[in-house]
């Protein structure tokens, strides 16, 4: 594992943007694995500024997200996909047609996850995966007992982490119980892996998640058997690494 310390959270964004930056540059037909959530907001916005600027194309680039909320209509401004139009995918020059994230609204689900995987292997697989993590270690909707051989599927979601994202809803009736999400074994066949995290609410995790055993009570712990995984962290989330 490659590890970048970064010093706060504006620093950590912008290493982390430089990391997919070079991807891109690299290789402009990239297929990024992308996520939401609070932590990268800072680096769509610094790789929306370096677009502007002329800096980085986009146009041969495809994205996949890694989960979507079950039942929520794509138009909804809480939805998985209403973020990444309006984050990212709006202020850059991606063709709507290379980007992709599971249909939360499917009527039926097992169908859903099998095409997104088929259709993940067809793209040829994905060369970059960001990924956040949860403070309860999951990664995706990967919630903490998953087994590591899953692929994309439909999860109810803990108690933890829907206290945790409730706060993007108005009322607590409103927040999905459900989620499709990428599997470990998903995640876990990108070719390379660049973990974003932040804050102290962050730090005990990262310290299981890294230097714990490996086990499916902490999802992000099977990182530690990829051999590609870059994690970027400010100076509160690593101050126990
Ligand atoms: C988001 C996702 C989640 C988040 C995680 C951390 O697509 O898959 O695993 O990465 O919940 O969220 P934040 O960044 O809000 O702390």
């Amino acid at each position: 594992m490659r590890l970048y310390r970064a010093t706060d959270y504006n620093d950590m964004s912008r290493k982390a943007a430089n990391i997919l930056s070079a991807q891109v540059i690299l290789k402009p037909n990239s297929v990024l694995g992308l996520a939401t959530g609070s932590t990268p907001l800072g680096i769509y916005r610094q790789l929306v500024e370096w677009y502007k600027k002329g800096d980085i194309d986009f146009s041969e680039v495809t994205t996949v997200n890694l989960d979507e909320y079950a039942g929520l209509p794509k138009d909804k401004t809480q939805s998985y996909h209403y973020y990444m139009k309006h984050n990212f995918w709006d202020h850059v020059n991606i063709s709507p047609e290379k980007t992709y994230i599971p249909d939360g609204t499917a009527d039926d689900a097992k169908a859903e996850c099998l095409a997104y995987d088929r259709l993940i292997a067809g793209i040829g697989g994905i060369d970059m995966q960001l990924l956040g993590i949860g403070n309860n270690g999951h990664i995706g909707f990967n919630e903490p007992g998953t087994s590591f051989n899953t692929d994309t599927h439909l999860v109810k979601l803990t108690e933890t982490t829907i206290e945790i994202n409730r706060r993007f809803f108005d009322r607590e009736e409103d927040m999905p119980r459900s989620a499709f999400t990428m599997g470990i074994r998903s995640i876990m066949q990108s070719k390379r892996i660049l973990l974003v995290a932040s804050g102290a609410q962050k730090a005990e995790i990262l310290n299981n998640a890294f230097l714990g055993p490996v086990t499916p009570s902490v999802p992000a712990s099977v990182l530690q058997l990829h051999n590609d995984v870059t994690l970027v962290g400010d100076a509160e989330a690593l101050s126990l690494i």
